[in-house]
């Protein structure tokens, strides 16, 4: 898994956007969903958020929303910070740096995007959503987005050639070839459905699709 520190942070921004077919859009979706189902206060877990990129999306759409903003990358949480601090959400943001076992909140949502892919599935991916069931309200809704096993042997290689339209580099294409084979332990619809329900969640719903990126909502089980 790249480790989200120094420069894989500082970059971050700039380089997601060539690196996931949808990524602007995956977040708009996912965000219009919250919009419907929360239209009063909610508390709002973002897991693995990076640099901010939910949080300031969502914040736009609910004043009375709150978040927590969990992430392992201390790097990736303090520009998020900044971020916050510049769009005046501060107030609105508890950041949590480290594992959600430590997180007394007990929340209405949670968000998991574009991070359980880089977990193995050798009880890492299970830990993870196990800690974001105990943390959610009963019935709770958890948004995922995850790169998954491709259904086609022409699929990654596509996604490849897309990535290049948003202004991936030949150098970074191969980068990203080489990174997809050896950093990412994506699963096939059936294993990820399993592994939800293994974890307490019932049957996931998709929602969003671009090649191997996939968007899924499913709720915690009451
Ligand atoms: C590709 S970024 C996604 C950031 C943000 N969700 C977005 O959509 O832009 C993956 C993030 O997941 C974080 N991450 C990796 N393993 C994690 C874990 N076990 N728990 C929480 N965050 C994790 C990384 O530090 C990184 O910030």
């Amino acid at each position: 898994m790249p480790d989200f520190k120094g420069e894989q942070a500082t970059y971050y921004d700039e380089r997601i956007t060539r690196l996931v077919p949808g990524y602007e859009l995956l977040h708009g979706l996912t965000a219009a969903q919250l919009k419907i189902l929360f239209p009063d206060e909610a508390i709002i877990l973002v897991v693995g958020a990076g640099t901010g990129k939910e949080v300031t999306e969502l914040a736009k759409l609910n004043s009375t929303w709150s978040f927590i903003a969990q992430d392992v990358s201390e790097d990736m949480l303090a520009i998020a910070d900044q971020n916050f601090t510049n769009l005046g959400l501060s107030h609105r943001v508890k950041i949590h740096c480290g594992e959600l076992t430590t997180l007394a909140e007990r929340v209405d949502c949670a968000l998991c995007l574009l991070v359980l892919h880089f977990l193995e599935d050798n009880g890492e991916k299970k830990a993870l959503l196990n800690q974001i069931n105990s943390v959610l309200k009963p019935n709770s809704p958890l948004f995922l987005v995850d790169l998954m096993k491709p259904e086609t042997q022409f699929e990654r290689e596509a996604q490849l050639v897309f990535c290049r339209t948003l202004g991936l580099t030949e150098v970074g294409q191969t980068r990203m070839r080489y990174n997809l084979e050896h950093e990412f332990y994506p699963l096939d619809r059936m294993r990820l459905s399993e592994l939800l329900d293994e974890c307490g969640f019932n049957v996931p719903h998709p929602f969003f699709k671009a090649l191997g990126f996939t968007g899924l909502s499913c709720n915690k089980r009451a």
